[in-house]
């Protein structure tokens, strides 16, 4: 996690540097910092909590400097102090750095360097970079860092100053993402191009085990311990629209509106005006897929929920076995390379660490790896052999919401083209499952229509210590993404539960004051969902269900009750979506917590 930037070049440094940790502050938001060198002298200035407390503490003085790093933290190794706080660095206050990763072996190289002499103030991992940095540094800053990161084991991407030659920033990186801007007289570095948006649309993306020198006029980008290497610039093509609030209270409520168009976006995008689907970087030939005999999904969080959606209908669909794991567990498993297997991830950042691990895994061991990813340029973007993009937009919110339910709309297209392909579905019912996928926008604006009503639910429940959320077959995924969407912003415990499990253990949670959201819509197992109801009422547990249009028969079991409209079984967990993102959301709000940016948390988990 974490986001570092850093300038060389003339402009205001103090706005390029706040600018570029604004846009950076989805990877963490725990402390920030900024460091400087102005008329040969090396300053910097942390403070711990979120940036507007850096602004309140720079806002009466006039920094400057031509070169400049900046870092936004998600804590690791250390609580969230100045002092923890990045820049950090060397014992003389010659040395700055900012560091994106984990120094693995920090405790050898912090006594070994404690021994001689020098001072370590911080908890960080990232301080042995500042004094190993130091410790090399003669005369040649590059060469000092060079020497120094072949020391660290772990991951980073780093930023470093030095009084000594103030004319230069020098990065390196290993496991962490780091491009650099090109401009003219002027030089950028960021964790991602949020950051650099503003300023260039020239970019070169550094690759592990590389170095850079970044100067006003030049960018020379080696190997590290090896020779000079020449990077292709990349021009970005694409408008990046600077997300704001749109009138809304918070990015989550404006990004859970958006949907309606997100969808409808992707339709404009993926099906052409004949009902073909277009997948224009799918690059995987139809005789490779053809040929898969097995799908290994691996994704994290939201995104392995959207992964498990999707294994009911691409097993159901192109009859294709489908594996859905945690990539964090996946990694760590011995992966089986038999059989005609494409590995898929999931992401909506692109740069999920033990998601992109997996992707690196999966290719050295000679598998096909597809991506479907929200963020164009990201690192799994570029590293997968296909993309399809969810085309959700910039989604700022913490919790995801517009991007889960664009991965289950792109997830649902690719498997009506796989099944095509792999003749397993008619091309008649193919146009049949696209045509639905069209009503689902409408379907939910309805539901945000009942908006009042769900808050009004939301804050009778909002006091509750608990939940629990329960669903069955392709809403069990759904019930998983309820509970994770009230926990990360509310901070209230709730599980979700495929209904049937209930008796095999947390029934015996369930009392007269556990709210129980019950997805209970049309499908092939509503009847037994309606019996692990019962069981639930049976023991007076609240329940909170939501229900097909028009269906009263659920209602007698109900404490409460949201109708959502009828649609295709394969379709619900995206209108299911919507009106639990909504009571997580009226939750948080009512218990005052911070919504977008929840405690603990950042957007971009780029740390195993
Ligand atoms: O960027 P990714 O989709 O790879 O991120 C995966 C998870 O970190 C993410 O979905 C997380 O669980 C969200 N905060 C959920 O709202």
């Amino acid at each position: 996690m974490c986001g570092i930037v850093g300038y060389v070049g003339d402009r205001n440094m103090e706005s390029v540097l706040l600018v570029g940790l604004e846009r950076l502050s989805y990877r963490g938001y725990d402390s920030s910092g900024i460091a400087t060198i102005s008329g040969g002298e090396l300053s910097y200035w942390r403070t711990p909590g979120k940036l507007h407390e850096l602004e309140k503490v720079l806002q009466n003085m006039s920094i400057r400097g031509t070169v400049g790093i900046g870092h936004t933290r998600w804590s690791t190794h250390g609580e969230p102090t100045e002092v923890n706080a990045h820049p950090q660095v060397s014992t003389n206050g010659k040395v700055a750095i900012v560091h994106n990763g984990i120094i693995e072996n920090y405790l050898s190289l912090k006594n070994k360097l404690s021994a001689e002499g020098f001072l370590f103030r911080s908890q960080t991992d990232s301080e042995v970079i500042a004094h190993l940095i130091d410790r090399y540094l003669q005369t040649d800053l590059a060469a000092a860092v060079e020497r120094a990161v072949l020391d660290l084991e772990g991951t980073f991407a780093i930023a470093v100053i030095a009084e000594n030659q103030p004319d230069r920033i020098i990065v390196a990186k290993k496991g962490s993402p780091l491009i650099i801007g090109v401009g003219k007289k002027e030089n950028f570095i960021s964790s991602d191009i949020h950051a650099l948006a503003p300023h260039t649309k020239e970019i070169m993306y550094l690759d592990d085990h590389e170095l850079a020198i970044i100067e006003a006029n030049s960018v020379i980008v080696k190997k590290i311990n090896g020779a000079q290497v020449t990077k292709e610039v990349h021009t970005i093509t694409w408008d990046e629209v600077v997300a704001d609030k749109g009138g809304y209270d918070h990015y989550m409520l404006k990004e859970i509106h958006e949907q309606p168009s997100v969808i409808r976006n992707i339709i404009s995008k993926m099906v052409s005006p004949d009902n073909a689907l277009i997948f224009d970087k799918l690059h995987i030939s139809n005789g490779d897929l053809n040929k898969t005999n097995r799908l290994i999904i691996q994704a994290c969080g939201t995104s392995w929920h959207a992964g498990l959606v999707a294994k009911y209908m691409l097993e159901n669909y192109a009859r294709v076995l489908t594996e859905v794991d945690i990539s964090s567990e996946f990694r760590y498993r011995h992966m089986l390379s038999e059989g005609h297997a494409i590995v898929a991830a999931i992401s909506q950042s692109g740069e999920t660490a033990d998601t992109l691990a997996c992707l690196r895994e999966a290719k050295s061991k000679f598998f096909k790896v597809l991506a479907f990813v929200n963020v164009k340029g990201s690192s799994i973007d570029r590293e997968s052999d296909g993309v399809v993009y969810s085309y959700a937009g910039q989604e700022v919110g913490v919790a995801s919401t517009k991007n889960y339910i664009a991965q289950l709309v792109t997830l649902y297209l690719f498997t009506i083209h796989l099944a095509v392909l792999r003749w397993t579905l008619s091309k008649e019912d193919a146009v049949k499952m696209t045509n639905a996928l069209k009503r689902v926008p409408d379907c939910i604006e309805k539901i945000l229509s009942q908006v009042e009503k769900i808050r009004a639910i939301a804050e009778k429940y909002a006091y509750s210590k608990e939940f629990l959320f329960i669903g069955r077959g392709v809403n069990y995924p759904s019930a998983l993404e309820g509970a994770l969407k009230l926990k990360e912003i509310s901070y209230i415990h709730a599980t979700g539960y495929a209904a049937g499990e209930l008796k095999h253990g947390p029934i015996a949670l369930i009392d007269k004051n556990l709210p129980v959201v019950c997805i209970a819509t049309k499908s092939s197992t509503y009847d037994k969902m309606l019996s692990n109801i019962e069981e639930v009422r049976a023991r007076k547990g609240r329940t909170i269900i939501i229900a097909t249009e028009g269906d009263t028969s659920v209602q007698h079991l109900a404490e409460d009750i949201i109708y959502i409209p009828e649609i295709e079984e394969d379709l619900s967990p995206i209108l299911v979506a919507v009106p639990l993102q909504l009571l997580s959301y009226y939750i948080a709000l009512k218990l005052d917590c911070d919504v977008d940016q929840p405690r603990n948390l950042a957007k971009s988990v780029t740390v195993e």
